[in-house]
C-alpha cells in the first residue's frame, strides 16, 4: 500500500493535511519532525509533506528534519513553514517580511504557473489561504518560482527534477479554492499514488491481522453506544466471533431508543453481547448531585465499576479492546503539536482488570473513516452517522439534579428536535444539535389554565473541530415546528428557547 509521510513541524493544520490526503484514498501518517532517517526509510513513503509551524527557519533552534531526507529521491511538498524550510535547507534565503512587503494573513488572490506539475489543470488564478510573517527572499538553485500574490513574489516554488515543491499558502484548508486539486496533483502525478486506501481493504487487512493476533484468545470490549465503540464491536465480531464479549453498560442516560438500537444492531452477529441494566444504580448515585464536574466524575467512576463487575463474571481475558482513533493518537503526542486535551471520555482503564494486552484496531483512522468502515461492515446508518454524544450523556443536559422524570422529559423533547431536524434535512449540515432541560420554570397559559412549567433550550452548532463553534442559523419555520410540537407533546414543558451563543464564550454542552 502507498504511504505518504507527513512530517510535523507544529502546525495547527497537521491533522487536516492528513485527512485531506486520505480523502484522496492515499494512506498517510503524521510523525514528529524528529523522525530519524532510518525510520523514514523503513516507513518507505512515496512522498513526504512538511507541515507548517509557528517557528522561523532562520532561527538557530527552529525545528528541522534529518538533512538526509533531501537525498532519498522521494518527492517533497513543503507547506508554509515547510516550504521555507525547503528553501532555507537547500541554499535559499528566508527573512522576516517587512511591514509593507510579504506578510500575509487570510484569503489572498494568487496567480499560478500552470506548467508546474502541482498546478497542472488549474486556472491561472485563484484564492489561497495565507498565514505567514516570513518569506523567501532568495529561491535555491534548481528551483523556480511558480506562484505569486500582490504582496508575495514567491508564493510557490518547484524543482521538477528533484520533485521538490513548496507552497507558501495552505492547500489543505477549504478557503484555498484549488487546494484539493493541488494535493491530488502532488499525490497522483508527482508521487504516483494508486489510490489504494479504501475501507474495504482496511476491513479485509484488519480482520486478517486481528484473527492472527487474537488466535484462540478472549477479547473484551466496553460498548458505549457511540460510533467508535460500535464500529469496533462490528469489526471485532468479524475477526473474533464468539470469542468477543461486548459489555454494553446501559446507564439510562442515552437518548430516546438509543439503547435498543445498539442492541438491535448486534442481534444478528456472532458475539457474546451483554446489556447491563444499570439505570437505577446511576440514578441512585446521582441523587442530590447538582455540580457538573461531580456528575461527570460519578458517572465515569460508576461506569468503570459496572464494567469491572461484569468483566469479573467473565474471568480472565486476553485482550481488552479500545476505540481509540487517530486524532487521540496525534493529540497525545505522536505528532509535533502535542496539545493534550483533558478530554472527557467516560472510561479509562479499570485498574484491577485481568487482561494481557490492549487492542486498538481503529487507532489509525479518522472519524469520517470510522464511519465509512461502519457502513462497510453493514451497521445501520442511524448508528454510523450518529452525532457526537458526551460520555456522561443526558446527565449534563439536565441542569441541576438528575431525576428519572427530568430525563424522560428531556428524552422526548430531544427526540422531537432530532426528528424535525432530519425532516428538514438539517441533520446533514448541523455539526451537533440537542435539547437541554433547564432549571427555569415560568408561567404560561394553556387552554383556559395557567401553567408553571419547565423551559427546554435547543442548541445547534456548526464547527469543524469543536474547539470553537458558531450557533446554527436554523430556519424560523423549523424552530417554530419544534417549539409547537414540544409544548404540545411533552408534558411539563411550556416554553422553548433557542440558544444563540457561540463557543467561546459558551461551550457546546451546558455543563
Ligand atoms: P464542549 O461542551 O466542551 O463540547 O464545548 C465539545 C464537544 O465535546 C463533547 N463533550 C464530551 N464528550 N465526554 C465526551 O465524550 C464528555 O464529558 C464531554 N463533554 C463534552 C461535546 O458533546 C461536544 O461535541
Amino acid at each position: 500500500m502507498d504511504r505518504i509521510l507527513i512530517l510535523d513541524f507544529g502546525g495547527q493544520y497537521n491533522q487536516l493535511i492528513a485527512r485531506r490526503v486520505r480523502e484522496h484514498n492515499v494512506y498517510c501518517e503524521v510523525h514528529p519532525h524528529t523522525m530519524s532517517l532510518e525510520e523514514i526509510r523503513r516507513f518507505d513513503p512515496i512522498g513526504i509533506i512538511f507541515t507548517g509551524g509557528p517557528h522561523s527557519v532562520y532561527l538557530p533552534d527552529s525545528p528541522r528534519p534529518d538533512p538526509g531526507v533531501f537525498s532519498l529521491g522521494v518527492p517533497i511538498l513543503g507547506i508554509c513553514y515547510g516550504c521555507q524550510l525547503l528553501a532555507q535547507s537547500l541554499g535559499g534565503l528566508v527573512t522576516p517580511a517587512e511591514e509593507d512587503s510579504a506578510r500575509e494573513y487570510g484569503r489572498t488572490e494568487t496567480s499560478f504557473d500552470v506548467r508546474c506539475p502541482l498546478f497542472l489543470g488549474l486556472p491561472g488564478k485563484g484564492v489561497t489561504w495565507m498565514s505567514h510573517g516570513d518569506y523567501m527572499a532568495l529561491v535555491p538553485e534548481g528551483f523556480r518560482i511558480t506562484a505569486r500574490s500582490a504582496a508575495c513574489p514567491t508564493a510557490a516554488i518547484c524543482d521538477e527534477s528533484r520533485r521538490f515543491y513548496g507552497v507558501q499558502f495552505h492547500p489543505e484548508v477549504s478557503h484555498t479554492v484549488f487546494g484539493r486539486e493541488m494535493l491530488h496533483n502532488f499525490l497522483y502525478s508527482i508521487c504516483g499514488a494508486q489510490g489504494d486506501w479504501t475501507m474495504a481493504d482496511f476491513r479485509r487487512r484488519s480482520v486478517e491481522g486481528l484473527r492472527k493476533h487474537i488466535g484462540k484468545g478472549r477479547v473484551l470490549l466496553a460498548l458505549s453506544g457511540g460510533v467508535d465503540s460500535s464500529v469496533l464491536a462490528a469489526l471485532l465480531s468479524e475477526a473474533a466471533g464468539s470469542q468477543l464479549t461486548c459489555v454494553f453498560v446501559d446507564h439510562g442516560l442515552l437518548r430516546k431508543n438509543e439503547g435498543d438500537e445498539v442492541e438491535a444492531a448486534f442481534a444478528s452477529r456472532t458475539l457474546d453481547f451483554r446489556r447491563v441494566d444499570a439505570r437505577e444504580r446511576f440514578l441512585a448515585r446521582l441523587r442530590g448531585v447538582t455540580a457538573p464536574e461531580e456528575k461527570r466524575h460519578i458517572i465515569g467512576e460508576e461506569f468503570i465499576r459496572v464494567f469491572e463487575e461484569e468483566a469479573g463474571k467473565i474471568g480472565a481475558v486476553d485482550c481488552l479492546a479500545q476505540g481509540t482513533i487517530y486524532p487521540d493518537v496525534i493529540e497525545s503526542g505522536a505528532g509535533e503539536s502535542a496539545v493534550i486535551k483533558s478530554h472527557h471520555n467516560v472510561g479509562g482503564l479499570p485498574p484491577s482488570m485481568d487482561f494481557k494486552e490492549i487492542l486498538e484496531p481503529l487507532r489509525l483512522l479518522f472519524k469520517d473513516e470510522v464511519r465509512r468502515l461502519g457502513r462497510e461492515l453493514g451497521l445501520p446508518e442511524s448508528l454510523v452517522s450518529r452525532q457526537p454524544f458526551p460520555g456522561p450523556g443526558l446527565a449534563i443536559r439536565v441542569i441541576g439534579e438528575v431525576t428519572g422524570e427530568k430525563l424522560a422529559i428531556l428524552r422526548e423533547a430531544d427526540a422531537i428536535f432530532r426528528e424535525e431536524m432530519a425532516e428538514a434535512g438539517l441533520d446533514k449540515t448541523a455539526s451537533q444539535y440537542f435539547a437541554v432541560l433547564t432549571e427555569l420554570r415560568s408561567v404560561g397559559v394553556m387552554g383556559d389554565g395557567r401553567s408553571y412549567d419547565r423551559a427546554v433550550a435547543l442548541r445547534s452548532v456548526q464547527t469543524s473541530d469543536f474547539m470553537t463553534a458558531d450557533f446554527s442559523r436554523l430556519p424560523w419555520e423549523v424552530l417554530d415546528r419544534v417549539s409547537v410540537r414540544i409544548v404540545n407533546e411533552v408534558r411539563g414543558v411550556n416554553r422553548v428557547l433557542y440558544d444563540i451563543t457561540s463557543k467561546p464564550p459558551a461551550t457546546v454542552e451546558y455543563e
